[in-house]
């Protein structure tokens, strides 16, 4: 059993488009009317735009803030503070106006209200870092989190693509890290990989060249969500190693971290196997670090130190900086291991897979994943890609034996076997795993308004005999007598004249005629074409549950895990009708065997249909003895164009 402790921070977000606009109800709904504005000097744009939403709110204006938080900046801005007679500060803009508040909030208890143009996150943290006399401290209290943070994407879609890049790496280390935190937990854990999901799709879609406001939207939510992260739970070695880069070299805070995450994943990840595996899932990948690695390479960060400024011969003084005291980390922290991992960030190298069978997996993954980089159009190589990545995974996660790959084989040698022009065993496989119905769900079933498709199955036969209306297609075969009664239509509900209707079924002993090679001609389908109404009326028998062909391997796939093989009874449609979208379908017997364990999950709920039983006079007046039953349906066609 897990073991946690969580605690939760209040803090009200107000997330959207065009949020800013509600910032003075914010102002309000904490009892406050008097707004010093903290912003930053360059770009005034965003400064300009609150203190235009602030109107009579507005009391002062600070537009000093600076990184680090320098306490002499402070102490302007204090004074502005007490000349203005503020009772609330409202900050515009990155970490250092957010900074500037929190240090203002934490020496005279003002609320704060933080519209971030950022992913840095620190607004969701109780963490207030400020430099004096070139000294940084850091500190935490509950006092130093802001009472309310808008998030407005259009803001934040100002900050130009670069350093959204960046900002957004930053705000993955969060949730990298929070996730194999001695503190991470549940609730946090939950969060992280949200975030990690958001951040990459968002980072996805710059490297592919899309910069919209549902991008933006993503990497806002993503940054947002790390950021909690970050204030609930203590970081490791990536960030402990960013700060030292960042203190003792100077260098840029959010590009130091997108240059030093890839690494400092790859140096935790046989040490804190589960997060890696989290992550990669989350990602849709098999090596987490070197999946971050190219996202940022594809959406044009910075891979290594030297761009950023870091002098070569710093690296035995980097290393020993960041080991001098010890802190928790998955991996232990040895001088070796960090200046290895700085050499490998310092010139921008992929970084390195873990030693063992895992690291082998993951680097010959990585080497026929790029193998298929760029091939014959970006669908097919993706789809390679995603097949290799998820086939490497399934083979590692299960630790599949040689003895259980050769049984794969021959299982899918014995299908190739069996299957001629009319028997397709690899279809029959698709279809008992059910994939050939998620297929048809993704292709066909988007649509509540269009009547739901189902699987084609192998007993349809091209250009079924012509039939006119009425006719009876099971030719005097025993069995109840079915009269079927369907309409189409389009979405609108206007009938569909002259469409052409596929119809095909089983006996009443569960055969298709093409199963049966005594029987004599089509029997049990046809073509039949709609009235001008939309109508059409034939008659027929009942169909049967029956079992799909279990001669073959998928047989003995469903007998090995002691599965049935048989179908709910159906009658099956193949509608074509000029000016709409093709429709196959299948409607089942309410009430038949099987419904609920459809050998190849083919039933959906709206297919399943009264077929009613009747007694006396039957719609054509033939006399068919005790009882029959009566078909009534309306299909519902998608128009095209
Ligand atoms: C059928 O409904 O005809 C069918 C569908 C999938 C597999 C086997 C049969
Ligand atoms: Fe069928």
């Amino acid at each position: 059993m897990e073991q946690f402790d969580y605690t939760a921070r209040p803090a009200r977000i107000v997330f959207g488009r065009g949020t800013l606009g509600r910032t003075p109800d914010e102002v309000l709904r904490l009892g406050r009317s008097r707004v010093l504005l903290l912003a930053t000097p360059e770009p005034a744009e965003a400064g300009d735009r609150v203190a235009q939403v602030l109107g009579d709110l507005l009391a002062g204006r600070f537009d000093g803030a600076a990184m680090h938080t320098p306490v002499e900046v402070t102490e302007q801005a204090l004074e502005e503070l007490r000349r203005c007679g503020a009772d609330c500060v409202v900050a515009v803009g990155g970490g250092s106006t957010t900074g500037l508040a929190k240090a203002l909030a934490v020496r005279t208890g003002v609320d704060q209200v933080v519209l971030p143009t950022t992913y840095a996150g620190s607004e969701v943290t109780p963490v207030l870092g400020e430099t004096e006399n070139g000294i940084k401290t850091t500190r935490s209290d509950p006092a130093i989190l802001p009472e309310t943070v808008v998030y407005d994407v259009e803001l934040s879609a100002t900050l130009p693509r670069a350093l959204a890049v960046t900002s957004a790496v930053n705000a993955l280390a969060h949730a990298v890290e929070a996730l194999y935190s001695p503190q991470a937990n549940p609730v946090v854990d939950s969060m992280a990989l949200d975030a990690v999901e958001h951040l990459a799709t968002g980072l996805r879609a710059l490297a592919d060249g899309v910069d919209d406001l549902e991008v933006r939207a993503d990497l806002l939510r993503g940054a947002w969500l790390a950021g909690t992260c970050l204030g609930a739970v203590g970081m490791g070695l990536h960030h402990k190693l960013c700060h030292t880069l960042g203190g003792s070299f100077d260098l840029p805070h959010a590009p130091t971290h997108t240059v030093v995450l890839p690494h400092a994943m790859a140096y935790n990840a046989a040490a804190a196997p589960r997060a890696m595996d989290r992550i990669a899932q989350r990602l849709g990948v098999v090596d987490a670090p070197g999946a971050v690695y190219d996202l940022i390479v594809a959406a044009g960060g910075p891979t290594s130190l030297r761009e950023l400024g870091m002098p070569a011969d710093a690296l035995e003084r980097a290393a020993e900086l960041a080991t001098a005291t010890p802190y928790p980390n998955p991996a232990p922290l040895t001088r070796d291991g960090i200046r290895e991992l700085l050499a490998r960030a310092l010139t921008g190298e992929r970084p390195g897979t873990a030693p063992g069978p895992g690291g082998a997996v993951r680097a010959l993954t990585g080497q026929v994943v790029r193998s298929f980089d760029g091939v014959a159009g970006p669908r097919l190589s993706g789809l390679l890609q995603d097949l290799v990545r998820r086939l490497h995974a399934f083979a590692a996660d299960n630790d599949m034996t040689q003895e259980e790959w050769q049984a794969g084989i021959d299982f899918l040698t014995r299908a190739g076997h069996i299957t001629t022009d009319t028997r397709q065993e690899f279809v029959l496989l698709s279809d008992t795993l059910g994939l050939s119905s998620v297929v048809d769900v993704l292709t066909n079933s988007r649509t509540p308004d269009t009547t739901s498709s189902a699987v084609l199955g192998p007993f349809y036969v091209e250009g079924p005999p012509e039939l006119p209306q009425g006719t009876d297609i099971s030719a005097g075969l025993p069995g109840t007598p079915l009269y079927v009664d369907v309409t189409v239509t389009d979405t609108a509900g206007r009938p569909v004249a002259d469409a052409a209707v596929d119809v095909w079924q089983s006996n009443e002993d569960g055969y298709y005629d093409v199963q049966l090679p005594d029987l004599d001609g089509p029997v049990l389908r046809g073509r039949l074409r709609t009235d001008p109404e939309g109508r059409l009326r034939f008659r027929s028998i009942l169909p049967s549950e029956y079992p799909i062909p279990t001669d073959g391997p998928v047989g003995e796939l469903l007998t090995a895990t002691g599965r049935h093989p048989y179908r709910a009874p159906h009658l099956h449609f193949l509608i074509d009708a000029p000016g709409h979208r093709q429709l196959i379908t299948q409607l089942f017997v309410q009430g038949g065997k099987y419904l609920d364990s459809d050998a190849v999950f083919g039933v959906k709920q709206d297919l399943i249909v009264d077929f009613e039983p009747r007694t006396g006079p039957t719609p054509d007046g033939a006399d068919v003895g005790d009882e029959w039953r009566q078909l009534t349906f309306t299909f519902r066609l998608q128009p095209t164009g």
